[in-house]
C-alpha cells in the first residue's frame, strides 16, 4: 500500500485525477470504478477541466459505479445515478451505454446482484477503482462486519453511515436504509486501487485501514493485502499517523 500525503482537499483531488488520467491516457479503453460522496467531486472536476482542454479523451472508457441506494429511481436527486451524471457524466464523452451503476428500481435483490456481477465479470474486471473511505471505514457500501462480502448485494446500512450521509437529504429519516454495492472481493480483483480521503474525520479510518489489523470490521483495512492501492490523503486525514 503506497501513502501519497496531500497539502489539502485541492491537492488530494489534483494528484489522484493526475492518476486517473496517466490510466486512460495509458490505457483508452479501461474500465474505471467509480464512487460518489464528496471525497471524489473535487477529481471529477479537475478531469472535466482536462477534458475540456481536450487533454483527455473519455470515448473508449467503460465504468462501473461502487453503489446505489435501494429503491431511488436515477431520476431522484439523491441517487447516484443523479449524483454521476450531475458531477461528472453530463460534462464528458463516456458513451451512454458503457456508464453502468446498480440499479437501486430492482426489487429482486438476488436477480440485479447477479446481474451486476455478470456485467463486472464481462468487462474483465476493473483496471482501475476509485474508493472514498467512510468514517467507519467502510468501502463502497461494504460496512464493518464479522465476515467479507464476496460479489454484489443489498446492505443494511450503518447507523453511523445514516448519520453521516444525511447531510445530503431533507432529514436522516429520508435516507434510504438499504444499498446495492459491489462486494470486497470485487474492489480487491480491480488492478489498481486509490482511496482519497479528507479531512480530520476520516484520521480514524485512515489509520486503521494502513496499519491497523486486516479485519472485517474495518472493511478498508483489507486494501493492505492489495497488490496496487495507493491512498491519497491530505494532512488532516493523516494526522493520527506519524512520519507520513
Ligand atoms: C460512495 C461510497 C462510499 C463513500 C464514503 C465516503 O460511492 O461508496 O464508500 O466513498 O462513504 O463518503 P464521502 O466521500 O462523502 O465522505
Amino acid at each position: 500500500m503506497k501513502i501519497i500525503r496531500a497539502k489539502d482537499y485541492n491537492d488530494m483531488s489534483r494528484k489522484a485525477a493526475n492518476i486517473i488520467s496517466a490510466q486512460v491516457i495509458l490505457k483508452p479503453n479501461s474500465v474505471l470504478g467509480l464512487a460518489t460522496g464528496s471525497s471524489p467531486i473535487g477529481i471529477y472536476q479537475q478531469l472535466i477541466k482536462w477534458y475540456e482542454k481536450g487533454d483527455i479523451d473519455f470515448s473508449e472508457v467503460t465504468t462501473v459505479n461502487l453503489d446505489e441506494y435501494y429503491g431511488l429511481s436515477p431520476e431522484d436527486e439523491q441517487s447516484y445515478h443523479n449524483f454521476m451524471y450531475t458531477n461528472f457524466f453530463d460534462h464528458v464523452n463516456i458513451p451512454r451505454d458503457r456508464i453502468n451503476l446498480p440499479n437501486g428500481m430492482e426489487t429482486d435483490e438476488a436477480k440485479e446482484c447477479a446481474r451486476y456481477d455478470a456485467l463486472l465479470n464481462s468487462l474483465g474486471g476493473v483496471d482501475m477503482q476509485l474508493l472514498g473511505i467512510g468514517r467507519n471505514g467502510h468501502i463502497g457500501f461494504n460496512e464493518p462486519s464479522d465476515c467479507y462480502s464476496k460479489g454484489t448485494h443489498c446492505v443494511e446500512l450503518a447507523e453511523s453511515t445514516i448519520e453521516a450521509n444525511k447531510r445530503f437529504f431533507a432529514s436522516a429519516d429520508d435516507v434510504p436504509r438499504r444499498a446495492y454495492s459491489m462486494g470486497i472481493h470485487t474492489i480487491m480483483a480491480a488492478k489498481k486501487v486509490i482511496v482519497v480521503a479528507s479531512g480530520e474525520d476520516k484520521a480514524w479510518a485512515i489509520k486503521e485501514s494502513c496499519f491497523g489489523p486486516v479485519t472485517p470490521h474495518v472493511p478498508g483495512s483489507i486494501l493492505q493485502l492489495h497488490n496496487d492501492a495507493i491512498v491519497i490523503a491530505d494532512e488532516a486525514a493523516l494526522s493520527l499517523i506519524d512520519n507520513i
